[in-house]
Formats: structure tokens, C-alpha cells, sequence
């Protein structure tokens, strides 16, 4: 079994390469591909995951790297896309422009969202192209943000074959699973809505449903991380538990004042700690692993530090950081389940079809699926109340003008995405966002 690591030098393949060498059974992946357009940083992965392999280096998966890309593609049995389109130097570029317009540069939510995704589309275009000819009976799992738009756009040409995943909806489960007492393996989640814009509704563990003891207290609501992000108070009225990136929307003006007084924003800081981490581990006489290892808990440790400040929320606690989802977990549970049709329910980026009322079709949304060996299946889901209606089909919509205006290289479109987004709030900021980001981005340069 082959697996082609698209972004195959990015900081979070080892994770990947970790949770492959946990699986020993028949079928598991014996053969890894790193592919990237930047050699060093694909050898600098290496390096890890070959101190990862050393305890067990007969078990573990073979590992090359690759440079071009159809020959990366070749025989693929499964696809991970995992690219950054423009790098961490244009994440903070795109918090920057946003941020002088007073609105937010996130690099999934809002204006820097939009940024991003007009910047990754051609590109995630002529690869899904490449995959649909060299490689078409692939499964392919996308990790690269914003995931729900990437993934709907790379699923014109892919299908149902392209499959797009986030950690942060089983990472909220398990942490309100963990302060309920209950064990998060056997609960299973009413979560639906578009990647980093959902709502967990409800969780059922022995067919009843948890969530209201979550609510008849004030101590439990407050124990987790989203708890101590929204309040007690605001989860009540709500009565469910947002996705942590509703965080950027419920407390918008907040948000973007902590990311305008930040030190750095949070591209800007990890620009410079992967740079350096990079730098280091190119030298062999740096331990590869150990230095990942430490490098990537500080990542952890600071993930979504503006927002915990903007709400008081403190320091994430070791509950949160050892139950945050495990997007590597949740990759080999996907391949698991269609390689080998061991049958689970996932929390995924697929086609609505009829799960989820109000959105159409192909409009891919982030809801829990049957897997198997025929691939993905969302369970239908209950319709979302009208406010969360409202917000998922105005962002899906702007998500559609993000990509039309990349089919068409269109300027005019791009503007109208902007303006579009609840979080954008004039249409002349909008047209000086797409002013601000075509100069700062050469990868902008096709709109017209
Ligand atoms: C969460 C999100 C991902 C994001 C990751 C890392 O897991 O769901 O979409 O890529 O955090 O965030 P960071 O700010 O560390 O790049
Ligand atoms: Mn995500």
C-alpha cells in the first residue's frame, strides 16, 4: 500500500509517519512518498521520520522522496495533501494586509481565509487535474486549508474520492467527552456545518445523549477549552458547543484586537520558529527527532494563544493538548476504514448529497460519515437552527465566489468574496483587501 505525501517536507508529516508505524496489521502502508517542491525541507522530514523508524526499522514503511509530480503520483494508493501554497511567509502576509484593514487575516476564517484559498486554488486545481489522470482510482485526503473549500474544489474533478479532514471537531468531542467522565471512544457526535464553522449538538454515548449534564453545570461547562473560550454563559444561550474557530466570529471585535496588539501574529511566529527548526535539523548533527519533538510542542502549547487572551481563557491545560484530535489518527482511521473496510464513523469534509437540509448537493460540509470500502457516506444529519443556517450558507456562498473567481481569474469576483463575508464589513475594504493581497502575492498575479 502506497501513500503519497503532497507537502511531504511539511512540519506535521512525522505525525502522519508516527501513526502509520503504529499499524501492524495486513494491508497497512509499507511505502511513503514525500513529495515537495522544496528538496531540503522534503530531506529534513526525512531525517525525522527515519529517527522515528529506527526503534523498528524492519516494520516500518519504506520512505522516498520525490520531485516531480506525476512520477510522485504513479501507483499511489492514497493521496495526502498537506501543501502550503505560498508558505508561513505568506500566512503572515495575509493576517497583515487584513489586519491594516481592521479586519481578521486568519489564515481559514474571514479575509485572510479568502487570501489564501484564492492563492492554494490553481494549484490544488492542476494537481487534482494530474491525480484524475495519473493516478485515478487514488483516494485522496486533504489536510491543506481552508480544507471545506479546497476539498469542494478539488471534488469536481475527484469526486467522492477526495476527502477533506480537521482534527478540531474529534478534538471537541473527546475534551467535552473527557469532562463529562465518559470515555470518548464510544461517544459519538452530533457535529454538522463547514470546516472550522460547526456546532457539536449533541453526544451520545449507550444511545443517550451526554450534552445536557454538560449544561447543568457551570464547573463542566468552564473544564474545557472551548468552554473557558465562549463562557458558560454564551454556551447556554446557544445551547450547543461551537467549533473554537466561531470563536473569530462570536467575539470578532475582540479577536481582531488581540491579533492587532499580538507581538506577532500567529504566521509571523511560526514563519520564524520553522525557519529555525529547518535550519537546525538540515545539520546532521542535530537530533532530528528530539528537536521536532520540542519544537512541536510549542506549537501546541501556543495554538489559538490570541483568542484565550482576548477571552481570559489562561494556558491550554495537558488535557486539552493530549486530546486535541489527532489529525494523524483520524487520517489512518479514513485509510483504515476504505483499504481494509474496517468500518467506523468519522467526523469528514464530503459532499452534503441530501445529509444536511438547506445547503445543495455538492456543497461539501463537515459532518459524521460511514466509512467503508466504497469510501465516505454522511449520515443525515437534523437541520441546523436558523442562525447557524444563516452563517453556513452565507460562507458557503462566498466560498463559491473564491471559486469562481479563480476559474475565471477574476478580479471583480474576488472582490465580491470579500465582500461577501460576514467579517468583512464594507465592499470598499473589500476592494482594498484584493489591492493589498495582489500586491503582496505573486501567486495573485493571474486575477484580472
Ligand atoms: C488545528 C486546525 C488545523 C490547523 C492546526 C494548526 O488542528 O484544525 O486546521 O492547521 O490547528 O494550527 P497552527 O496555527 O498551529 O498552524
Ligand atoms: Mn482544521
Amino acid at each position: 500500500m502506497r501513500l503519497v505525501v503532497l507537502g511531504g517536507g511539511g512540519f506535521r508529516v512525522p505525525l502522519v509517519y508516527g501513526a502509520l508505524l503504529t499499524d501492524r496489521g495486513e494491508g497497512r502502508v509499507d511505502e511513503v512518498v514525500l513529495y515537495d517542491t522544496d528538496p531540503a525541507r522534503s530531506a529534513a522530514i526525512a531525517r525525522v521520520l527515519a529517527d522515528q523508524a529506527a526503534a523498528d526499522p524492519a516494520a516500518a514503511p519504506r520512505v522516498r522522496v520525490a520531485t516531480d509530480l506525476d512520477a510522485a503520483l504513479h501507483g499511489a494508493d492514497f493521496v495526502f495533501s498537506a501543501i502550503r501554497v505560498g508558505g508561513l511567509a505568506g500566512r503572515a502576509a495575509d493576517e497583515r494586509v487584513a489586519l491594516a484593514e481592521g479586519v481578521l487575516g486568519q489564515e481559514t476564517v474571514g479575509a485572510g481565509g479568502i487570501a489564501y484559498g484564492l492563492r492554494t486554488l490553481p494549484v490544488v486545481d492542476h494537481i487534482a487535474r494530474r491525480v484524475a489522470a495519473v493516478a485515478p482510482d487514488a483516494w485522496f485526503i486533504n489536510f491543506t486549508n481552508p480544507a471545506g473549500l479546497v476539498t469542494e474544489a478539488m471534488s469536481r474533478h475527484l469526486g467522492d474520492r477526495v476527502i477533506g479532514i480537521c482534527d478540531s471537531p474529534v478534538g471537541l468531542g473527546r475534551r467535552v467527552a473527557r469532562v463529562l467522565g465518559v470515555d470518548p471512544g464510544s461517544a459519538e457526535v452530533d457535529y454538522v456545518g463547514l470546516n472550522h464553522l460547526g456546532w457539536l449538538r449533541g453526544l451520545r454515548v449507550d444511545g443517550r445523549d451526554v450534552l445536557p449534564d454538560l449544561f447543568a453545570s457551570t464547573a463542566l461547562l468552564e473544564g474545557f477549552e472551548e468552554g473557558r473560550l465562549f463562557g458558560a454563559d454564551w454556551l447556554r444561550s446557544l445551547g450547543c458547543v461551537p467549533n473554537e474557530y466561531l470563536h473569530y466570529y462570536y467575539f470578532n471585535r475582540e479577536t481582531v484586537r488581540a491579533y492587532r496588539e499580538a507581538a506577532l501574529t500567529r504566521g509571523a511566529f511560526l514563519h520564524r520558529q520553522q525557519d529555525r527548526f529547518y535550519a537546525r535539523v538540515g545539520d546532521p548533527a542535530v537530533p532530528a527527532l528530539t528537536t521536532w519533538n520540542a519544537v512541536r510542542a510549542e506549537r501546541e502549547a501556543t495554538y489559538m494563544a490570541e483568542n484565550r487572551e482576548a477571552a481570559g481563557a489562561g494556558e491550554r491545560d495537558e488535557a486539552s493538548l493530549t486530546a486535541s484530535g489527532g489529525y494523524e489518527e483520524v487520517a489512518l482511521a479514513l485509510m483504515r476504514a476504505i483499504a481494509r473496510d474496517e468500518r467506523t464513523t468519522l467526523v469528514l469534509n464530503v459532499r452534503n448529497r441530501a445529509a444536511l437540509p438547506g445547503l445543495d448537493a455538492d456543497a461539501v460540509i463537515e459532518t459524521p460519515c460511514r466509512v467503508d470500502a466504497a469510501g465516505a457516506h454522511p449520515i443525515p444529519a437534523d437541520p441546523l437552527p436558523g442562525h447557524a443556517l444563516g452563517l453556513v450558507t452565507t460562507v458557503k456562498a462566498v466560498e463559491r465566489e473564491v471559486i469562481a473567481a479563480a476559474d475565471g481569474a477574476s478580479r471583480a469576483r474576488a472582490v465580491k468574496a470579500f465582500a461577501l463575508h460576514p467579517l468583512v464589513d464594507s465592499v470598499s475594504v473589500a476592494r482594498r483587501l484584493v489591492a493589498g493581497y495582489t500586491e503582496v502575492h505573486p501567486g495573485l498575479g493571474y486575477l484580472r
